[in-house]
């Protein structure tokens, strides 16, 4: 294994799309951003060095970060932001980690502009599990703001109401001709192949707000790796990627020469809400097709498909037996929903007092996380007390009755509170964590992603969670860091608690994580030195 260095400058940029332009964050000056190229075990060091005005953290997705939490990059979760003008240099080990996965900034809404791929290739000597393919390629899917994505953000939070749709999706940061600005902008991303040859693309879902449906034209897919694991090899037409999940796909070009189009369309579960509809284009594009042909088009799913993704689902399966717990030492069952959050604008009860005075709202086990304005690593290394508490429910909240001055008997996530609460996990727990979909303005398919850990995605379905006719898969299920709860419905997964640290835990939807859809575990050290988070690198930002 050897140390890999990389020099991130965090810059403003100016970029044109769909004939106007704007000034992003970007890093290096590049859209998408650089890419990690690695091998599994590697040491990766990345300086960053912050010269925009916005504070800044980027996030390792997917990287385990074994004994080194305080790399992982969530701002006020791990550290304090980056602050302009300042540097900081993440330290990590992709200890036992392979495959796709990637990095964006994880502060506001910053991601939508600053991310890109991390490609972590076997050891030496080690080959895949399926036939090399000819060549690779990252397929970066995005969504493309003309605004401010600062602002965005901020406007969404003090209208109450949903945020405005994206003005485009993006494939490797081109939205393609359906977003076509004049006779002359042809801003598509075009992937040449060879005919007969096979391709593995690497396929990462970086937008901000919305899940897609992925899919070639006349082309079939076999999936190999999802969140930077090998799967059992499963044929598709099309798959679905959550924000926050990588999905490894070999494609040959086997069909007449010609130009077939690759699109991204929005996989929407959630009634009632506007979006952005037109999937972005790119070309699969056999080396001989001459640009005066017509592009194939490809068919992506109706957009509330929910059987087109269970169907995709149920066909993920980790390539090796899996290595499960069996037995489990701490059973949690969190409710995952959006709300309102009545009490935030009528109840003057402080614990109503939330983030943003809004609306909307969202919530685990009934309470709408607060971010606190300190690093909680930070407070929890040193002992400092104030930033956070240590009572997150095993089990919704019933929460406090406004209108009848009594708690509710029933969980009732329309008055959820407001805080910063942590479930404290012992070193090397067996997690069962149950994700149940709720939600009283509307369920939907929510992408809840865990930092530090992968975990087995041991079951889901439709509707309540039963345990005595749920069915499980300890055999073979995918180890993932992202699993789309089902609209309605439930997943169950397991991991062991073996990292110690402070871990995130949200839905990667960006705005239900600033409505509150998000809350942290810790996990304790263990005995020994390895079992031990170190004390912090010299120099970690401060707040
Ligand atoms: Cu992809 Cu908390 O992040």
């Amino acid at each position: 294994a050897t140390t890999r260095f990389y020099d991130f400058k965090v810059q403003s940029m100016k970029i044109t799309k769909m004939c106007k332009s704007k000034q992003i964050v970007s890093i290096n000056q590049m859209f998408p951003g650089p890419v990690i190229y690695a091998q599994e075990d590697d040491q990766i060091i990345v300086k960053v060095t912050n010269e925009t005005p916005y504070n800044t953290t980027l996030h390792w997705h997917g990287v385990r970060q074994k004994l080194s939490c305080w790399s992982d990059g969530p701002s006020y979760i791990t550290q304090c932001p980056i602050q302009s003008g300042q540097k900081f240099a993440y330290k990590f080990t992709l200890e036992k980690q392979k495959g796709t996965l990637f990095w964006h900034a994880h502060v506001s809404w910053l991601r939508a502009t600053v991310y890109g791929a991390i490609v972590v290739y076997p050891k030496m000597g080690i080959p895949y599990p399926f036939r090399n393919p000819y060549k690779e390629q990252i397929i970066l899917l995005g969504e493309y703001w003309h605004k401010d994505v600062v602002q965005l953000e901020k406007e969404a939070l003090e209208s109450g109401g949903a945020p405005t749709p994206a003005d485009a999706f993006t494939i490797n940061g081109h939205p393609g001709p359906n977003y076509k600005c004049s006779s002359s902008n042809n801003d598509v991303y075009k992937m040449v192949v060879i005919p007969g040859k096979t391709y593995m693309l690497r396929i990462i879902n970086a937008a901000l707000n919305s899940e897609h449906f992925f899919t070639i034209a006349n082309h079939r897919m076999t999936i190999v790796e999802a969140d930077g694991e090998y799967t059992k090899p499963l044929i598709v037409d099309r798959l679905m990627i959550a924000p926050g999940q990588t999905i490894n796909v070999l494609v040959t070009a086997d069909q007449p020469v010609n130009r077939y189009s690759m699109a991204m369309g929005p996989y929407v579960s959630a009634k009632n809400i506007s979006f952005q509809k037109l999937p972005a284009i790119s070309y699969f594009q056999y080396s001989g097709s001459t640009s005066n042909q017509i592009v194939m088009p490809a068919q992506l799913p109706t957009v509330n498909d929910s059987l087109a993704v269970k169907t995709f689902m149920d066909g993920l399966r980790s390539l090796q037996s899996a290595m499960v717990p069996r037995e489990i030492d701490v059973n949690l069952f969190f409710t995952i929903g959006l709300n309102v959050e009545k009490c935030r604008s009528s109840n003057p009860d402080k614990n109503c007092r939330g983030p943003h005075g809004g609306v909307l709202g969202a919530s685990v086990n009934n309470i709408s996380f607060m971010s606190p304005s300190f690093s909680l690593l930070q407070a929890y290394y040193n002992g400092v007390n104030g930033h956070f508490t240590r009572d997150f429910p095993d089990l919704p909240l019933k929460v406090y009755d406004y209108v009848n001055g009594a708690p509710n008997d029933i969980p009732n996530d329309t008055q959820s509170l407001v805080g910063t609460r942590t479930k404290v996990l012992e070193f090397g727990s067996r997690v069962e964590l149950i994700l149940q979909d709720t939600g009283t303005v509307s369920t939907e398919n929510h992408p809840v992603h865990i930092h530090g850990y992968s975990f087995y995605v041991v079951g889901y379905g439709s509707g309540n969670y039963n345990p005595s006719t749920a069915k499980l898969n300890l055999v073979d299920p995918p180890y993932m860091n992202t699993i789309g709860v089902p609209v309605g419905g439930w997943a169950a997964i397991r991991f062991v608690a073996d990292n110690p640290g402070v871990w995130f835990m949200h839905c990667h939807l960006e705005i239900h994580m600033s409505w509150g859809l998000s809350m942290a575990f810790i996990v304790k050290n263990g005995k020994g030195e390895m079992q031990s988070l170190p004390p912090p690198p010299r120099d970690m930002p401060t707040c």
